[in-house]
């Protein structure tokens, strides 16, 4: 099958498109094919190794001291089901799902990816795209999670800093749709219009405004893209 791999730090040039081993699924895996998959911020940082300052060692202890461990980048997927292990119950042939490959060394970049089937997987929602399902996976669980640490209650008010993007976006439905909070997002002028239509009550323009010098006070604020300032 085909692949992106990167078998060294640096630029997107670092990136090849070759052959390698079509994976063979394990009694407990399905076997996907993919149809969609994303590159996300995430990707773009392993790849090039970018890591915050104080986190090189422990980065480079995970995603490979001299080279790359896991050479196939790619977080989130979506496809279809081709193969099932023995001991699979919970998925059929033909079966469309999206899935997160967070916990089985990435992977999505490549024609095909196995999976458990207890892991990050679901069946499909019939109303998205491939595409709108790969692109969902991360940024909405990562939201998810952040969210759930706010114990937002209903018309209490909640900010999104960088609320256009995959985390932020997320972050806006969960919070104003889900948990019926009165959202502020916060993002750049070309995307105001659409974390309005995502369901924020009020947006603020990050490069015409400073949301921590006035308006008001809210209940909880959650950074997306972790660049406000702490205090
Ligand atoms: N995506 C995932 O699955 C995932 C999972 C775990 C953790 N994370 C982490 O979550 C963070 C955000 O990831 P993401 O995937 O949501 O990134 P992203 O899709 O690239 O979106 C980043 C958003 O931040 C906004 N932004 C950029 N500079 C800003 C600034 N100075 N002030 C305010 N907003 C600014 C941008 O808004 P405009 O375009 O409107 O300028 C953009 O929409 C990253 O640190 C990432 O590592 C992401």
């Amino acid at each position: 099958m085909k692949a992106v791999v990167y078998t060294h730090y640096g630029p997107p040039e670092v990136l090849r498109i070759v052959e390698i081993a079509k994976p063979v699924p394990k009694d407990n895996e399905v076997l996907i094919k993919v149809h969609a998959t994303t590159v996300t911020v995430g990707d773009t940082r392993m790849r090039s190794f970018t890591v915050p300052r104080g986190q090189w060692l422990p980065a480079r202890l995970y995603l490979g001291i001299r080279k790359p461990r896991r050479p196939v980048l790619g977080m989130e997927l979506a496809g279809e089901i081709e193969a099932v292990g023995q001991q699979v119950t919970r998925f059929k042939v033909g079966d469309a799902v999206f899935a997160s490959t967070f916990e089985v060394g990435f992977g999505g970049h490549a024609e095909y990816k196995c999976l458990p089937e207890d892991g990050l997987l679901a069946i499909k929602p019939a109303n998205l795209t491939f595409g709108e399902a790969a692109a969902a996976v991360g940024g909405g669980m990562t939201a998810l999670r952040c969210l759930e640490q706010g114990r937002i209650q209903p018309g209490q008010t909640v900010l999104v800093y960088g609320a256009s993007g995959a985390v932020g976006t997320n972050a806006v439905q969960i919070a104003s749709r889900h948990l019926g909070a009165e959202v502020t997002g916060v993002c750049s002028t070309a995307n105001l219009e659409l974390v309005r239509s995502l369901g924020a009550i009020r947006v603020i323009d990050y490069t015409q405004d400073d949301f921590t010098r006035d308006g008001p006070i809210y209940d909880v604020v959650f950074d997306a893209v972790a660049k406000a300032p702490p205090a």
